[in-house]
């Protein structure tokens, strides 16, 4: 069977496969934004429709929203549900502490908000995700419009300090900026290796103008990493070892043909 993915797009819905073993019915979800959050919406639809699984759900942005009411997920606003049980999420890159860089779909601070808000938060990713130290992706910084650029040359002037090999803020699409679900700006700080994610993170939220930041730290209790063989690996807490478990391929290769035309 051929499939028209790449290993990496496989390798997402692997992670997303896996991560419904953690669902249980009744349960209150967060739902994540991205690719890989957009496979675990088309498997949740496909177990709410067809095997009758029972949950509440709120969605980190208004492209999850849409996605998931298209396929008859009714979506709830985060308010109306309270505390979460779990939220479910991809990432932009994760590092062996369970850090992460998130946002670079622009909804970081709804995804903050929500998976703040959720007892449990687990990350899917591909392998591709994994790093030594956060910093290649660009690390997006939502800021309000109102004073933008003394914002970007405040943000600029406190990376003189920081523990990062390089200090450039670029603005995210220069012809048309992204303007996020709550209307504010995305800066994208280019730092390549980030050596102190925690003060770096402090010093940004210090600023007035920054709203929030793609680092969400601490706030990980496992991550599910997927590869395009159909092994799940999920690891649990940072001093928790890999635990591994392999799908069939051929069987899930089905099933991902299914589920990808919805
Ligand atoms: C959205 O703003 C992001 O935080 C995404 O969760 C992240 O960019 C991962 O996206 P993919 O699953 O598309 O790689």
């Amino acid at each position: 069977m051929t499939l028209n993915l790449s290993p990496s797009e496989i390798g997402k819905f692997v992670s997303a496969y896996r991560a419904l073993d953690f669902i249980e019915s009744d349960m209150k979800l967060g739902l994540g934004t991205g690719s890989t959050a957009a496979w675990l919406v088309k498997l949740l639809a496909h177990e709410v429709n067809e095997n009758g699984l029972q949950i509440t759900a709120c969605a980190t942005s208004s492209e999850t929203t849409k996605l998931a009411e298209r396929l008859g997920i009714k979506i709830s606003k985060l308010d109306e549900l309270g505390q979460l049980d779990l939220a479910i999420d991809g990432a932009d890159e994760f590092d062996r502490n369970l850090n992460l860089i998130k946002g670079g779909g622009a909804a970081l601070l709804q995804e903050k908000i929500v998976e703040t808000a959720a007892d449990k938060l687990i990350i899917i990713t591909d392998a591709s995700k994994q790093v030594e130290d956060l910093g290649s992706f660009d690390l997006p910084v939502e800021v309000v419009k109102f004073g933008w650029k003394t914002t970007k040359r405040l943000i600029e002037n406190i990376l003189e300090d920081e523990d990062v090999d390089c200090r450039v803020v670029n603005r995210r699409g220069n012809s048309s900026p992204i303007i996020t679900d709550e209307g504010h700006y995305i800066l994208d700080l280019k730092l390549i290796r980030i050596g102190n994610p925690h003060s770096l993170s402090n010093a940004l939220l210090n600023i007035a103008g920054v709203v929030e930041t793609g680092l969400f730290l601490g706030m990980t209790n496992s991550i599910i990493m997927g590869d395009s063989t159909g092994k799940a690996s999920v690891k649990s807490g940072i001093n928790s070892d890999w635990v591994h478990s392999l799908n069939n391929i051929q069987e899930l290769s089905e099933f991902i043909k299914k589920i990808n035309i919805l």
